[in-house]
């Protein structure tokens, strides 16, 4: 399995913090963010990941993290030009995944899972993970029928649908590069996640999990300042970096 953290993005939802570095590089309690979704993959023993980061931080990002040695891992390093959409990472990582499962992890989102077991069992299709949260509108969504059964997934929905939150922890098999190629911008102007789950879901290849521990998403000042909370009071005792 390999690991992806997608940290690029102009963190505009955290102006004027973000005017001089980027988001996933602000502090969330004693580490810089990205430590927090570096831990994830760690933990999981995820060895090698690439790091996709805007242009304008790049050199940031390499002298925090470097070659990953010092992490015990291989950090590769690529450049999203622009923040096109989630599924260009794997467009960007196409020679990365070769024939690889792969760990996407979204560079703002700190989870108190444990994805081990999951990565583990993880052969083939797509596997995602959901979370029950009071404002589901902020996040892709997914409805579930009577059977528990995936029913639809959408992103943002305007009405409410389901209070099941798709959290940016996401597994898919190497098919999920040609996907990803074939997307069409949405009326917001970039591909959407929820378009590759949707692709696996019609061919009846999409698991959703559901994560129990805690989790925050931090492009937003109020859950920037949750997500430092969480971090302080839960996270920084499990960082084994
Ligand atoms: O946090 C989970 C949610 O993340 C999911 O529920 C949604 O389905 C998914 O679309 C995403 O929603 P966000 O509104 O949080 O997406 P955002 O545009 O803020 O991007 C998430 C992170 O990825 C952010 O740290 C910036 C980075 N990013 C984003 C885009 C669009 C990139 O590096 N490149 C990009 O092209």
């Amino acid at each position: 399995m390999r690991g992806i953290i997608l940290s690029g993005g102009s963190g505009t939802r955290l102006r004027p913090l973000t005017n001089v570095t980027s988001k996933q590089l602000l502090p969330v309690y004693n580490k810089p963010m990205i430590y927090y979704p570096l831990n994830t993959l760690l933990k999981a023993s995820i060895r090698e990941i690439l790091i996709i980061v805007a242009p304008e931080r790049a050199g940031d990002y390499l002298n925090l993290l470097g070659s990953g040695s010092r992490f015990g891992a291989k950090f590769t390093y690529e450049i999203q030009d622009k923040p096109n959409g989630l599924p260009e990472a794997f467009v960007i990582g196409q020679n990365f995944i070769d024939k690889e499962n792969v760990a996407l992890i979204l560079g703002d989102n700190l989870f108190e899972n444990d994805f081990t077991k999951d990565i583990k069992a993880f052969t083939k299709g797509a596997k995602v993970f959901a979370k029950r949260v009071p404002d589901p509108g902020r996040s892709g969504v997914v409805k579930f029928n009577a059977k528990k059964k995936v029913e639809l997934i959408v992103e943002k929905p305007k009405k409410w649908i389901s209070d099941y939150a798709l959290v940016g922890f996401y597994l898919y098999d190497c098919r999920v590069v040609e996907v990803a190629k074939n997307l069409k911008p949405s009326t917001r102007g970039e591909t959407e996640i929820v378009d590759l789950h949707n692709w696996y879901l019609k061919h009846h290849e999409l698991e959703v999990g559901i994560i129990k521990g805690k989790w925050r998403d931090a492009g937003t000042i109020e859950s920037y300042f949750e997500a430092q909370i969480m971090a302080k009071e839960k996270l920084h005792k499990q960082l084994i970096i």
